[in-house]
């Protein structure tokens, strides 16, 4: 059985993890040093070392893949780390690199240490990671000129360098450039209380002012993603300024988080809809990915990178081998019976 929602899923919802345009201002948010940086200490404890160990060196530091749901600061991070490496980084991403031409334009104009920052770096294309191999190892590459018996292969090499690659999906990236990460970082989705501080100091930079608690509200219903937090705190700001004295409490957040239909978990229309078509449809599942994409007209990645991560850190889905499946608890929190599930139907 398949059935398809007319209405098409809205990418431009208040609670997406991806960049929107009104999140542009995001770079004066964006903390310049470790130290600044809020949560991921495991990542931070890590790159601190390395970053130490290559400057004592005098090297660049090791090429870097982070990888981990979007919108938990992976570009920040490697900003932060060529800050930290007092080097510069040039920008790029796996999709924008359209021909060969455009990889080795970058990588020719690089300055030594300089850091390389490809974001979504598994939808580069596979032909062209190629050229990355031994730039990555040798800091060379060969450029192959003309086509047939008559072609020629050049030589150039290339400054010393660091690749930062990050992608939200590793199991995509072929294991050879996989490999050719001497440094591999997982971002986790950060806790509500990592999350009160980075809105607290968001709110500090734009002079609005927030009591805890209602830092807190903000922080635990962002689905554990610092876009997603600052992005709340701006439209929370609006609401306090214009319906109220411009103090975000706790009441107030709850109030424009409300009107704004983020749930007190952070669930938005999305997640409540996938929560209850598996129970509506599927007995609670077991559902395999590709049906429930087809049933709520989404994308499978997208459920997979985008929905997924924040459901399973709540406990209100499971992933079996035989699909997916709603828990006890997103019962409750829908405010449904738990009728139990995986019921064999005759
Ligand atoms: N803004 C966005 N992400 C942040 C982080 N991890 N720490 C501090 N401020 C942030």
């Amino acid at each position: 059985m398949s059935i398809c929602y007319s209405e098409e899923i809205n990418d431009d919802l208040i609670t997406t993890t991806a960049s929107l345009p009104e999140d542009n201002n995001e770079g004066s948010l964006r903390p310049k040093s470790i130290n600044e940086y809020i949560g991921q200490e495991k990542a931070k404890d890590n790159l601190y070392i390395f970053i130490q160990s290559a400057k004592m060196r005098n090297e660049p530091l090791d090429h870097v893949l982070l990888h981990g749901p979007p919108g938990l600061g992976k570009t920040t991070l490697a900003a932060v780390i060529a800050n930290e490496m007092g080097v510069n980084m040039r920008i790029t991403s796996g999709p924008a690199i359209e021909k060969p031409g455009d990889l080795v334009a970058m990588l020719t104009n690089l300055n030594e240490g300089d850091i390389l920052f490809v974001d979504e770096i598994h939808r580069l294309n596979r032909a062209y990671e190629e050229i990355l191999y031994p730039a990555m190892e040798d800091y060379a590459i060969d450029i192959i000129l003309g086509k047939g018996p008559s072609a020629n292969s050049i030589h150039l090499d290339l400054p010393r360098f660091t690749l930062i690659g990050a992608t939200t999906r590793s199991g995509q990236l072929t294991a050879p450039l996989r490999d050719r990460f001497g440094v591999s970082l997982r971002l986790e989705l950060y806790s509500p209380e990592e999350l009160q501080r980075i809105v607290e100091r968001s709110a500090g930079i734009l002079n609005v002012k927030i009591e805890k608690e209602g830092a807190y509200e903000i922080a635990s219903r962002s689905r554990g993603t610092p876009r997603i937090a600052n992005r709340l705190l701006r439209r929370v700001r609006d609401y306090a300024l214009v319906m109220a004295d411009g103090i975000i409490s706790k009441e107030l957040a709850d109030k424009a988080l409300s009107a704004l239909d983020v749930d007190h978990l952070g669930l938005d229309a999305i997640d409540r809809r996938m929560l209850k078509s598996i129970i509506d449809f599927y007995n609670g599942g077991p559902v395999g990915l590709d049906t429930l994409a087809a049933t709520i007209n989404e994308e499978a990645v997208t459920i997979e990178d985008v929905y997924e991560p924040y459901l399973l850190q709540k406990g209100f889905i499971t992933r079996t081998p035989r699909g997916r499946c709603v828990t006890r608890r997103a019962y409750e929190h829908l405010g449904l019976d738990f009728v139990g599930q995986q019921q064999i139907e005759l």
